[in-house]
């Protein structure tokens, strides 16, 4: 079959990732400890105190941000699996897996917990992203390969606050 053939023909496939695969639902719990992880981090700018606090101020005032446009484009793609996105801070909460936490701590233990979560979404990120190789679903999979890149650069970033 001529490549443009083979392309039209994987093309015109239905996605293979709807309600039956489960990948969807699975995407929506990544998403909602992206939410998680996004409050905390917003919290952190508001709440936490320390020698190192305008720094930590201004990296997670750019981090929830990224994290905010991240929810939105992961969403988005469970909405082209043909499934809904989560719906409300109850469904959020609900589905993560994260445990949310008191952010009025000094900007070391901020640094501490923050690299800690988001190697915790590093390798929820890299399970999922295994998943949708398996799904045959390249567009999901590239997508949850650029989280890892961006939570592993995250939690270094915290890990040398506190180095
Ligand atoms: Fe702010």
């Amino acid at each position: 079959m001529p490549a443009t053939a083979a392309r039209n023909s994987a093309a015109a496939r239905p996605a293979t990732n709807d309600t039956e695969s489960g990948l969807g639902t699975a995407l929506n719990i990544f998403i909602a400890d992206t939410y998680i992880l996004m409050m905390k981090t917003q919290a952190c700018h508001w709440n936490a105190t320390g020698t190192q606090f305008y720094a930590m101020h201004k990296l997670t005032e750019a981090q929830y941000a990224e994290l905010f446009a991240a929810v939105d484009e992961l969403a988005e793609r469970v909405r082209a699996l043909r499934q809904l996105a989560p719906n409300g801070l109850g469904a959020l909460l609900q589905l993560g897996t994260l445990e949310e936490a008191d952010c009025a701590i000094t900007t070391e233990q901020v640094a501490r917990m923050l690299a800690t979560d988001n190697m915790a979404l590093a390798e929820h990120a890299r399970d999922l992203a295994d998943e949708a190789e398996e799904a045959e679903d390249t567009a999901t999979h590239d997508m949850l390969v650029a989280r890892i890149a961006v939570h592993e650069k995250a939690a270094w970033l915290w890990r040398s606050h506190v180095a």
